[in-house]
């Protein structure tokens, strides 16, 4: 090869490497290094062998107050790293030392010293390994956030984002259809410049009773940071996700807790109860009801008028998360999708003392358990739920494998069915399911006896990536997919009144529920995207005047140099809902 041409092929190489599809293999890959770990260092050392073997021997040197400890022993363990004792107990600061790498963190304003809770120090502590491992592979280093300032756990900012625009609460029909049929018309053109609000809502800090453990176990499932996530292609470069998907990890949906004794709000992350009513008792009582509600401008601030289609999928979505998760705990849960009134004007609004941008998405009664949890079942559930995640390569075709995973979603489609939706698979790839049945390419349309063809080839998926391509979102590959659900309504249904989309929003929220825990007990990601258009749903299915409710692209994620440390149960770990495993994962 003529020199000038050398360094355009390494470019390319480097690339492919990158990207994870290819790995340079000069030397013999050494039996006890897990692939995971393997895959971080390709994409940052020359010699990732070496860089792996270290850091399975690593040993880390934690210097941190005693409380932080257990949590930072328990995320470094995760990356296959030993905490050592600190070498200065006094010390109030955090130091991990890998090697010659050291991760600090300053006693920033006293943070590290504050009851800041459990959840919230363990999130920390997970963004602490994460970084400090980082680093030891050679990467360059990010800030950490403070922990005040966790993604998704954050308690500056304002209750509501001035500036923020405030949603028509009750859209009239023509609103609608151009919600769900024109949503680029409702998208800012650029960046809006409001303050985001803060994440967890500011009340002042009272004390509510411990809520009881069954409940706490249900809500573990939805309300908690699971995992840390950071690396390029991570959420903003790094990031707390919990059990439930949210656009943006905005999480625009909170919960109360009102019993025959008060009402309190219950703080993400920690699940602290905070009174918001003067008479809440120390006792949480009995009759329990979650109220659901939406802080619609956490969503408005970056997504203007089009946030109103994002909050009743959101809170579709967390009714569907709780329910399941009561059933998997043997808890009798009644779950309703209904709009109120914003801020202190509905029947919640004086109660809970709604903000002028919340209002009440729905509630769930709840009654507990008749037998002990079992913990077991729960902890599987739970395992199922951490798994959960929209992955980034889903839409790489490098990253993609020959045939892909369907798992259990074509089963859970099928036992999710609403007679008021359609619901499709769009397979992109041929595919195998949990029964090792073989699926080729072609749209299907998911009835009671099973998805049943009616197109076969991959024409269907050609056309969602026309469609998509023209629609300027950064658009899925879906050739690198494996699949596409897709759940919609006959679009007078959907836009004849509000209440009537929520509704049905909620309903088409349990079937794309069912279909991402589908998607993760297959191992694969599924990524919720909203850039479908009601069009390409005609030409795909062949169906027309349907609406889109939800799109959920489904694949198996090539390595992409994010590290993941799930975030640590001490909360649990008393009680044996779950334990750690001490996984490898990066
Ligand atoms: C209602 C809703 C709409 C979403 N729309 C998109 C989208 O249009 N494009 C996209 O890339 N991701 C979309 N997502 C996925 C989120 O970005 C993703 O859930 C978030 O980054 C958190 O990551 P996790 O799901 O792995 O926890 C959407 C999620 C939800 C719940």
């Amino acid at each position: 090869m003529p020199e000038s041409g050398r360094p355009m092929v390494r470019r390319g190489l480097d690339h492919l490497e990158r990207c994870g599809a290819l790995r340079r293999e000069v030397v013999a890959r050494p039996e006890d290094i897990p692939g995971q770990l393997l895959a971080v260092a390709d994409l940052f050392s020359e010699a990732p062998y070496g860089r792996c073997a270290a850091l399975l021997a690593a040993r880390a040197t934690v210097c941190a107050p005693v409380d932080w400890l257990q949590p930072l022993d328990a995320a470094l363990r995760q990356l296959s790293v030993r905490a050592e004792p600190p070498t200065s107990p006094g010390s109030c600061g955090v130091l991990v030392r890998i090697g010659e790498v050291e991760v600090a963190l300053a006693p920033d304003d006293g943070w590290l010293v504050e009851p800041i809770g459990q959840v919230e120090r363990s999130v920390a502590a997970a963004a602490v390994a994460a970084e400090a491992v980082a680093r030891f592979l050679g990467r360059p280093a990010r800030p950490l956030p403070g922990a005040r300032r966790l993604p998704g756990l954050d308690r500056r900012g304002p209750r509501t984002s001035t500036g923020a625009p405030l949603l028509d609460p009750w859209p009239a029909p023509e609103q609608l259809r151009e919600l769900l049929l024109d949503p680029a018309s409702l998208l800012p053109a650029g960046e809006l410049k409001c303050p985001r609000p803060a994440a967890v809502r500011p009340l002042a800090a009272g004390e509510g009773p411990r809520m009881p453990d069954w409940l706490r176990a249900l809500l573990w499932c939805v309300h908690v940071p699971l995992r840390w996530e950071s690396g390029d292609l991570a959420h903003s470069g790094g990031w707390a996700h919990r059990g439930l998907a949210s656009a943006r990890g905005f999480y625009p949906v909170e919960l109360y807790l009102v019993t025959d004794t008060g009402a309190w709000y219950v703080e993400p992350g920690d699940l602290r109860l905070v009174p918001v009513s003067p008479s809440a008792s120390s006792d949480p009582g009995s009759r329990f009801t979650l109220v659901l509600t939406v802080r619609e401008t956490k969503v408005s601030h970056r997504y203007d008028r089009y946030a109103t289609r994002l909050c009743l999928q959101e809170a579709g979505l967390a009714l569907a998360a709780l329910g399941d998760a009561a059933r998997e705990a043997g808890i009798a849960a009644d779950a309703v999708a209904e709009l109120g009134e914003r801020g202190r004007s509905g029947p919640w609004g004086e109660l809970l003392d709604l903000g002028p941008d919340e209002r009440p998405v729905g509630r769930i009664m709840l009654g507990p358990p008749q037998r002990a949890l079992d913990a077991r079942s729960f902890a599987r559930h739970l395992a199922l739920v951490r798994q959960r995640r929209s992955g980034h390569r889903v839409f790489d075709a490098l990253g993609a494998e020959r045939v892909g995973r369907l798992g259990s979603l074509p089963a859970e489609l099928t036992a999710a069915l609403d007679d008021r939706l359609s619901t499709f698979l769009v397979v992109h790839r041929p595919c195998l399911d949990a029964a090792a049945g073989r699926w080729e390419p072609g749209c299907y349309r998911v009835t009671g006896h099973g998805p049943e063809p009616v197109r076969a080839g991959l024409e269907p998926t050609e056309q969602l990536q026309r469609g998509q391509d023209a629609m300027g979102w950064l658009a899925p590959d879906y050739l690198s997919a494996s699949a596409t659900v897709i759940v919609a309504v006959p679009v007078d249904e959907a836009t004849a009144d509000v209440r009537r989309l929520h509704d049905i929003t909620a309903a088409a929220a349990r079937i794309a529920h069912r279909g991402l825990l589908g998607a993760a007990a297959a191992g694969a990601v599924g990524r919720i995207h909203n850039s479908l258009r009601a069009d390409v749903v005609a030409a795909v299915t062949g169906e027309k005047q349907l609406a889109p409710l939800f799109q959920l692209i489904v694949g198996c994620a090539g390595p992409d140099g994010t590290i993941t440390v799930d975030v640590a149960e001490a909360a649990f770990i008393g009680n044996g809902i779950t334990k750690l495993t001490g996984d490898t994962r990066c």
